[in-house]
């Protein structure tokens, strides 16, 4: 960092966000959010609370953020507005409770909604960096996101300077933002490990209104063991795929791999790359996480390009400690690359997320808990879904100990329609709904994937209230979520409460 930019603390930081303003993070997940301004921005928010005066904010981000984003803002109950993904427990109560607008869209579309002006101005941008220089130059951190654009667009520009991350991070980020319509052309990336951009974010350095030094380590979790359940959804994933390899639908040399977020996800790659018929495997992700550097260790993943290194610290500091055998093995690009269904689409992207609940249709419900609370938001996964080469789902068969089927007659809220869903993965087995109609389509998904205790009662609900194309009864369509609610057991569901 070089004298000219002024140098400030978190809390004088602060003090330039007005009450009402838009600000955006830089991130995407806890990897390269700031974290010093927002706590301090939290703090303000309480104290002019109990001033009696109103703060709120709204807050767009890349992704979810750490705990001293979206946690410290939602506790101090100073988050108006936000978009476009969470997953911080205290938030998520403060959506679900009506106290944030929540906007939940597709993560590749946050860029260009935000350049189209869909989402109003940016009044300040908080981008945490590993090097800034007097020219107006920024090296991110261990995330790109929407960084380029918010740094782009926003009036004011504060910089969080974090020491923690190494000086040669500067060349794993590919800095790209495509033009916008109608001037937009090919993006032009051919491969997981191409380039299209530049290291560095380049802005005006009248806009940095000030730079505040940190030393402070990413908020990224570790994940939990693998347990049956999830080992069992990751074996069959691995198993279908070496399957098509050996039916020839996928090249013997595999494609790109984009994996979801969570448990199950990890476990699913583990599978795949223990699975002694598929070949090492390059990701094209939006996410790069834990299991990703343990198998890019092991040679099993060649090269993973990706939006964040969303890992715990012990893992990122292996990371740069062996930085010399990573540099050339990952990379970082902006969420609308990442994401891009043009790329996606070219490169033929087998993708595997995680759904809440798929219905007998094959389609998916990604985000509401029983059709009404917010988990996290829809993320990346409809945007690899739809674009794919393959778009696989995976679940468990059930989930709270038996009394919630994930396999229902119809979703209680829609993420990914069944146009956009080629296989359903649960621990019981893998339905591929290619090429069937719905009623083939149901009689899969409850024989490949349902679990016994549910079969019975899903088939009955078919034969009875089941006909025309589709198979569904309105009258009974919600008649399991309904009996959750009622008694805490879906499998208590009657029929013919419904089915006269
Ligand atoms: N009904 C009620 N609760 C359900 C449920 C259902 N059908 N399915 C899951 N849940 C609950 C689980 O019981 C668990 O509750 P808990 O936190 O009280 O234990 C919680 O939801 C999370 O489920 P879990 O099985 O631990 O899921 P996960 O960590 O694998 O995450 C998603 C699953 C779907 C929430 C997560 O993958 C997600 O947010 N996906 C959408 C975004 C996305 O796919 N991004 C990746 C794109 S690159």
């Amino acid at each position: 960092m070089t004298k000219s930019l002024t140098k400030m603390t978190a809390e004088e930081a602060a003090e330039h966000i007005k009450n009402g303003e838009t600000i955006a993070v830089s991130g995407f997940t806890p990897a390269g959010t700031p974290k010093a301004v927002p706590r301090a921005l939290a703090a303000r928010a309480e104290a002019e609370h109990q001033a009696g005066r109103p703060f709120k904010v709204n807050l767009i981000s890349g992704a979810s953020t750490g705990r001293s984003v979206d946690g410290a803002l939602a506790r101090a109950k100073a988050l108006g507005f936000r978009t476009p993904y969470q997953s911080d427990p205290d938030l998520r109560k403060s959506i679900n409770a009506g106290e944030t607008r929540f906007f939940d869209m597709h993560l590749s579309r946050l860029p260009q909604d935000v350049r189209y002006g869909f989402l109003g101005p940016i009044h300040t941008a908080v981008i945490e960096a590993s090097e800034v220089t007097e020219y107006g130059e920024i090296v991110l951190t261990s995330a790109v996101g929407a960084a380029p654009t918010f740094c782009r667009l926003a009036e004011k520009i504060i910089v969080e300077l974090n020491h923690y991350h190494p000086p040669f991070l500067r060349g794993v980020h590919d800095i790209y933002e495509p033009a916008d319509p109608p001037n937009r052309s090919d993006i032009p990336l051919f491969s997981p490990s191409g380039r299209v951009g530049q290291p560095v974010i380049q802005v005006d350095p009248s806009k940095i209104l000030g730079v505040v030094e940190t030393q402070l380590e990413d908020e990224a979790g570790s994940f939990s063991e693998v347990g049956e359940t999830t080992a069992r959804i990751g074996q069959n994933v691995a198993e279908f795929l070496a399957a098509e390899i050996r039916r020839g639908l996928i090249p013997k040399s595999f494609l790109p791999v984009q994996s979801g977020v969570g448990d199950t996800a990890n476990a699913v790659l583990l599978a795949m790359a223990d699975h002694p018929e598929i070949p090492p495997f390059e990701m094209y992700t939006e996410v790069i996480q834990d299991a990703v550097i343990a198998l890019t260790r092991k040679g099993r993943v060649t090269f993973a390009s990706g939006s964040s290194l969303t890992v715990p610290p012990a893992t990122l500091r292996g990371i740069y400690d062996d930085w010399r055998y990573f540099r050339t093995r990952l990379l970082l690009r902006p969420q609308e690359i990442t994401n891009n269904p043009e790329i996606v689409r070219r490169l033929g992207t087998i993708s595997v997320n995680t759904a809440i609940e798929v219905d007998l249709s094959g389609n998916v419900n990604s985000t509401h808990i029983l059709g009404r609370n917010m988990m996290n938001g829809i993320g990346g996964s409809a945007d690899f879904a739809r674009a794919s080469f393959l778009s696989i789902f995976i679940c468990p068969s059930t989930t709270k100990n038996g009394s919630i089927s994930t396999i229902v007659p119809m979703v209680s809220h829609l993420d990914s329609s069944e146009h956009s869903v080629c296989v359903v993965v649960t621990d019981q087995g893998v339905a591929d709904l290619r090429g069937h109609s719905p009623s083939e389509r149901a009689r899969l998904i409850i024989e490949k994937c349902a679990h016994p205790d549910y079969r019975p009662l899903l088939l009955d609900y078919v034969s009875k209230g089941g006909n025309g194309h589709s198979l569904q009864s309105l009258a009974a369509a919600f008649g399991m979520h309904q009996a959750f609610s009622k008694t805490g057991d879906m499998r208590k569901v009657n029929w013919s409460d419904y089915l006269k």
